[in-house]
């Protein structure tokens, strides 16, 4: 395996190595350790939709291993003039890109750049189907703060239809052995047929009872047909505060992948009490990003591979 893409595809020996990886590399990093590689990269970040902290913690992930980033955004460049998707990564390919860190609005587009370029492609979101690392990152912090993932019970709560976060997430939770399940209203669950390894629930706190780990997801409107929601309904029934967390284990800890809609997913004070992980999860967001970056260039094909 040379490309992470998906959660969905890897073993679940491979997801606990990425995550033992990446707490290997914050001890390394916290410690003040300097990382050399054997050799530095030239690694493209083509992001064609808005990110601030995935792709911030890719860059710091790649300086912090020696590696140098080439930035692309979709909106400055070619692809403006009418360039594909498969004309753009080729261009990058001669342009001596080594690996491509990919944000995309499609659905699919990182399994489309694997077919036209050599190195590793590391999935930094593909539409509304996987976004591996950001699942990685959330293990790892649950994992820090739980010391297991096995056996817990984990409700991802809200817009889990257009949230690749959710289906990364599910995947990798339910393989790592604890009990996933998604909660909110039904124009916002997949259909009970999605085949996703996760229970649904459509009133919270049925969904949030005796749960340890709450994860609130951002209401995705940018996806979303215009009307399907109304937003004050929403917060009435689905909002994660002080009262319906009740519903959970009263040592619950409440996540949130960011970007918030405060007062909407989540109360502020919630978002900013001592239940909150979300700042570690956006700082674990740069080990899991060096693990899987070490991990894409270690592979053999990659070493094969002549770009
Ligand atoms: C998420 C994304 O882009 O999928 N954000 C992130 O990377 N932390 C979630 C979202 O946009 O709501």
């Amino acid at each position: 395996m040379i490309d992470l893409i998906s959660i969905r595809e890897l073993e679940s020996e491979t997801v606990q190595s990425l995550i033992d990886l990446a707490a290997t590399f914050k001890k390394r990093i916290e410690a003040g350790e300097r990382i050399d590689p054997d050799v530095r990269r030239t690694i493209g970040l083509l992001f064609f939709e808005n990110s601030t902290r995935t792709r911030v913690s890719f860059e710091q992930a790649a300086s912090y291993l020696g590696h140098k980033c080439v930035n692309f955004a979709g909106s400055g460049s070619s692809m403006k003039k009418g360039e594909t998707l498969k004309d753009t990564i080729l261009t990058l390919r001669h342009e001596r890109l080594e690996a491509i860190v990919m944000r995309h609005q499609s659905s699919g587009a990182c399994h489309l750049a694997k077919k036209f370029f050599p190195g590793p492609i590391i999935n930094a979101g593909d539409g509304r189907h996987e976004h591996p690392t950001q699942a990685l990152a959330d293990a790892l912090t649950i994992l820090e703060r739980k010391k297991r993932i096995a056996g817990l019970k984990i409700a991802i709560v809200g817009d889990v239809s257009h949230s690749r976060v959710a289906r990364s997430n599910a995947w990798l939770l339910s393989k790592l052995g604890a009990e996933v399940r998604f909660v909110g209203p039904r124009s916002l669950l997949p259909g009970q047929t999605s085949r996703l390894p996760a229970t649904v629930y459509y009133d919270l706190r049925t969904g949030l009872t005796d749960a340890d780990v709450v994860m609130a997801l951002r209401l995705q409107r940018e996806r979303m047909e215009s009307g399907t929601l109304a937003v004050g309904e929403y917060r009435r029934l689905y909002q994660i505060n002080r009262s319906t967390l009740r519903a959970a284990h009263s040592d619950a800890i409440v996540m949130h992948p960011g970007p918030l809609n405060r007062g909407v997913e989540i109360d502020d004070l919630t978002a900013d009490g001592p239940a909150s992980t979300i700042h570690e999860q956006v700082t674990n967001g740069i080990f899991v990003r060096m693990a899987a970056i070490d991990w894409a260039f270690r592979s053999s094909r990659f070493a094969e591979a002549a770009l």
